[in-house]
This record gives C-alpha cells, structure tokens and sequence, in this order.
C-alpha cells in the first residue's frame, strides 16, 4: 500500500506521515527533504540558488545518509528548497529515487507536494492537510523556540505564504490536491485528534477500494 499525503508548508503533514507509517509498520519519505539537502548542497557549494547547472548536479547526487542532517530543519533552507524546487530538471533527478522508495514490500507513507499528482499517481491513499495560516505559522514558531532558535512569528508568517505561493505557482509539478484526494484541514485539532481523523480517512479509503 502507499499512501501519499501533500499539503502546504507546517500543515502537520510530516508529524501525521511519520505516525501513520509507525501505526502500519510502512516505511516513511518525508520528500521535502530532498529538496532541502539539494539546496543545502549547492548553498555549501557556494552557489547560487538560481545556478540550474548547480542544483541539478546536487539533485543527481543526493544520498540518503545526508538527509538525516538537522540542518536541514532550519527556514533558511525549506525558503531555499522551495526556490530549487522550481527547477524541472531538479524535479525529474528526485522523481526515481521516490518511486523506487514507494516500492517497498511493507508499503511506504511519502510527504510532500506532489505525492498524488505525480510521482505516485496511482497510491492508493491520498490525503490533502491543509490548516490556516496563522495556525501554520504559530506551530512552526513554536517547534523553533522549542529548540532555541530565534525567530519571530510575524517573519515565519510572510515565509509560509511567500512559500505557499511559490510552490503552488510553479509550472513543473505545482502543489495542489488529486482530484481523488481526501482533505484534511487541522487548523483546530492537535497531532492526536489529526493523527485519529487521518486513521479514519485512510480505513474509510481502504473499504472503498
Ligand atoms: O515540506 P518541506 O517544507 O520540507 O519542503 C521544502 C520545499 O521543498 C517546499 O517548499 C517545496 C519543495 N518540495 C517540493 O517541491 N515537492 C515535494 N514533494 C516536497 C517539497
């Protein structure tokens, strides 16, 4: 089984990916981070984020032993990954490592933007988180006053909708939800009242199938 779960920027989909792969014993891609150790790459390689030679050479060497880098948390990079994210080439060089993770006997849980229009269009659930800004922003501020990072609320709000805007305009894979997926809007539940309505949605899905 694989089931793809998108949804925009600190919607709660990685807490809820992460969960629902532990609670079925399925192996979990948070694919964000892909294109967050692309970017990291090319940053550390001191290029530019607009060098297209740069970002597609990064994306055709990722491994999986970078992407357990907690560097790769931090705004400045999710800013960055979304600006390389543009990047066709980038796309397509990240495209077979997904779907040959997707393709595990135990079944696999992937997160990211275009888990089920794209690289698993036929998964077999699909869920679509979505949460206002606002409560999108005062988690993320919370997850990094937790690790004693200064940021400011108001600066993680323009971030949210600078990169929601971004990753749902661009022409190469753009973020939006399958016309099969079921939405899931988190804006007033905790990760365990999301975490339930999820289990509810994907046994719902199950029986249909
Ligand atoms: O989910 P995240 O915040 O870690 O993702 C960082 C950026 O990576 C996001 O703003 C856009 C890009 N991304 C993407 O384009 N497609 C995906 N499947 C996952 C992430």
């Amino acid at each position: 089984m694989i089931i793809a779960i998108d949804g925009p920027a600190a919607s709660g989909k990685g807490t809820l990916a992460r969960r629902i792969a532990a609670h079925f014993g399925m192996a979990w891609l948070d694919t964000g981070l892909l294109y967050r150790a692309v970017a990291r790459d090319v940053l550390s390689a001191g290029r530019d984020l607009e060098d297209v030679q740069a970002a597609i050479a990064a994306a055709k060497s990722v491994n999986a032993e970078t992407l357990n880098d907690p560097g790769l948390r931090g705004p400045r990079v999710g800013d960055a990954a979304s600006i390389i994210a543009k990047i066709p080439e980038v796309r397509a060089a990240l495209l077979e490592y997904q779907r040959v993770f997707a393709r595990q006997d135990n079944g696999a849980v992937l997160d990211g933007r275009d888990i089920g229009t794209v690289v698993c269009p036929d998964a077999h659930v699909k869920i679509f988180v979505t949460a206002s800004d606002e409560a999108r922003a005062k988690r993320r501020f919370l997850e990094h006053q937790s690790r004693g990072e200064s940021v400011t609320y108001d600066d993680l709000l323009v971030d949210i909708r600078r990169r929601d805007a971004r990753d749902s305009s661009r022409s190469a894979a753009p973020m939006f939800a399958a016309g099969d997926a079921l939405h899931l809007d988190t804006t007033s539940l905790d990760a365990d009242q999301a975490f339930a309505a999820a289990l509810q949605l994907i046994d719902g899905a199950r029986k249909t199938r």
